[in-house]
């Protein structure tokens, strides 16, 4: 009986067609999609000679805005291994990026696979997969250029991996959160390097663009789909997500943004600069911080932020103001934060 009710539940959840408001929001997406989108293997001239990745090209270098490349460590390094670490450290976070979209593309399957007919979530989750694939040809293609073997994910999540997109189906609440928590670092930070105008390698800064451009859609659709639904949780069931929320952007923000082991052992970092970086000094604490404005206010707006979960956000570290409205860049100088 219990069960019955909970599978009705679960059902009708699924059922959107009565919110005209959410119907129109995704009808947008879609079209959007539809209007503007991109093919990795048109729109990026791979085998043009600008695009060509040459030994001892200063564009590698590590923008100021990494929180490695800020790092006077590496400042201080030779140019010749300001490039190699550069090198590798964009191809790594493009690797961990399409690693991350694979699990992501599986989870819209598994989503879409349950949604009734005529649900415009369908069509959405759909382009968005479509989207998500060229990205992961994107960034994939550009590992293979800059010819570093990059790991991408820490071992233990590559292993957890297949075990999240099966929560799309049941749990497409807190699979969502977990889109959040990949989508947000991954943009914030592409965002910066793009405001800071550091000159970039070609390559980088078309696949950027792209990246930033169709991911704005996403993000959206998951704030979207998360405000629809979680005020309408049982109390118990929101105040679980609200622990769980902070950490999860904590876990998989880590997993994106702190290099893997094999990245300290190659260019032999050293260990106080490695806990600087990662996040122990002012600058990086700030960083990590920035990344969950628009995530703050999201819990803030749909009912997630009681005296415990904002103790959780602390332990995380990712406590701070909620944004005032999406994408607002933290400008405040960083001495005000220190
Ligand atoms: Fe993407
Ligand atoms: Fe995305």
């Amino acid at each position: 009986m219990a069960r019955t009710k909970m599978i009705r539940r679960w059902r009708k959840n699924m059922d959107v067609t009565d919110d005209t408001e959410y119907v129109d929001m995704l009808t947008t997406l879609s079209e959007g999609s539809v209007r503007r989108n991109f093919n990795p293997y048109v729109d990026i001239e791979w085998d043009s000679p600008e695009f060509a990745v040459t030994p001892n090209d200063s564009r590698w270098v590590l923008p100021a805005t990494d929180p490695i490349g800020g790092h006077p460590w590496y400042q201080a390094q030779p140019l010749q291994r300001q490039i190699e670490i550069g090198m590798w450290r964009q191809a790594n976070v493009a690797k961990v990026g399409l690693h991350f979209e694979n699990i992501l593309i599986r989870g819209l399957m598994e989503y879409s696979f349950w949604v009734p007919n005529g649900s415009p979530e369908y069509r959405y989750c759909l382009h968005e997969s479509v989207e998500e694939c060229n990205h992961t040809l994107m960034f994939q293609e550009m590992v293979n250029r800059i010819g570093k073997d990059v790991p991408g994910m820490p071992r233990l999540l590559k292993w957890l991996q297949p075990l999240i997109p099966l929560a799309a189906g049941p749990l497409p609440i807190p699979f969502f959160f977990g889109v959040l928590a990949g989508e947000e670092p991954i943009d914030h930070t592409q965002k910066n390097v793009l405001r800071e105008g550091k000159e970039l390698h070609p390559i980088m800064e078309r696949v950027m663009a792209i990246h930033v451009a169709e991911e704005a859609r996403h993000i959206s659709f998951a704030h979207q789909y998360l405000h629809k639904r979680v005020p309408h949780l049982r109390r118990r069931q929101r105040w679980l997500l609200s622990l769980f929320v902070p950490l999860t952007m904590r876990i998989l923000c880590s997993a994106i943004i702190v290099p893997p082991r094999a990245f300290w052992k190659e260019f032999d970092i050293p260990r106080s600069v490695r806990k600087d970086l990662f996040f122990d000094a002012p600058e990086s604490r700030k960083m990590l911080r920035d990344m969950f404005g628009d995530v703050r206010m999201l819990c803030t707006d749909t009912g997630l932020m009681n005296p415990i979960a904002k103790l959780m956000w602390k332990i995380c570290k990712i406590d701070g103001p909620p944004s005032r409205y999406r994408s607002e860049p933290q400008r405040e100088h960083l001495v005000a934060v220190a």
